[in-house]
This record gives structure tokens, sequence and C-alpha cells, in this order.
């Protein structure tokens, strides 16, 4: 299965918009090494790649909160430092366990899943204040 990009996901920012489609091209290219049975020297290029990209888009979206003074920022930094955990620790799972069923699984629960929710519902609340804003 594949993340597919749809409309209910657009922010509305193009800077946001653009980078959550990276990283959707980040989660599917790591979903799919997981399903062509890839080792994990080759999954763990994905996952440095999906780590790299996550702190630069985190890093980037937080400035945004700063600057326009997002009331929500503690809280969504949160979320992110949770999921830039999560990421850490799958990495973690990857070298000490190879890549198993239960990886693939969390690759889906732990970053797919947890990255549309978290679009749609923190994302879009932080991109209607910035329009307000603006
Ligand atoms: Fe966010």
């Amino acid at each position: 299965m594949r993340y597919e990009w749809d409309k209910t996901l657009e922010t509305g920012h193009e800077m946001i918009d653009s980078q959550h489609k990276q990283l959707f091209a980040a989660i599917n290219d790591l979903l799919a090494k997981c399903e062509e049975g890839k080792g994990t020297d080759e999954l763990g290029k994905s996952l440095d790649f999906l780590n790299d990209y996550t702190i630069k888009h985190f890093f980037d979206e937080e400035k945004l909160q700063q600057k326009y003074n997002y009331p929500d920022y503690p809280n969504h930094k949160q979320y992110h430092e949770g999921f830039k955990k999560t990421v850490r620790d799958l990495k973690v799972q990857l070298i000490m366990k190879g890549p198993t069923a239960e990886l693939l699984q969390e690759v889906h629960s732990k970053i797919g899943d947890w990255l549309v929710s978290h679009i749609k519902v923190q994302d879009s609340k932080l991109a209607a204040h910035i329009k307000a804003a603006g």
C-alpha cells in the first residue's frame, strides 16, 4: 500500500504542502523497499533520508509558527519531537532486528498514518492561522 496525495491533505500553504509531498515520497520509497525485501543497508538509507528530511521540514514549519506567533506552538513542537523519536527508534529497530514484518507494520502505523492525521488536524490548523494572520 502506498500513501497517495489528495486534496484532503492540502493545507493551502505552498511550502508546507510541497514538503509534505516530499515526505510522502520518502515514506513510499521506504515502504517499496520493505515490500521488495531489500536488506538492512538499503532500508537504512531510506530511513536516514526520511530522518533528515523530517528534521528539515519540522524546522521550517516551526520557524513559521514562531514568525506568526502560533499559539499552539509548544504542543505542535512536542508532536514533532515525538515523531522524530519514532523515526530514530525505527532505525535502531532495523539495525537490531533487520527488515521484519513488524518494521513494515510500524512504518505504516507510526510514520505514514501518523503523518496523514498530523497534516489533517495540526498542520491544517497551522495553515489557517497563517492565512488569517497574513
Ligand atoms: Fe507539523
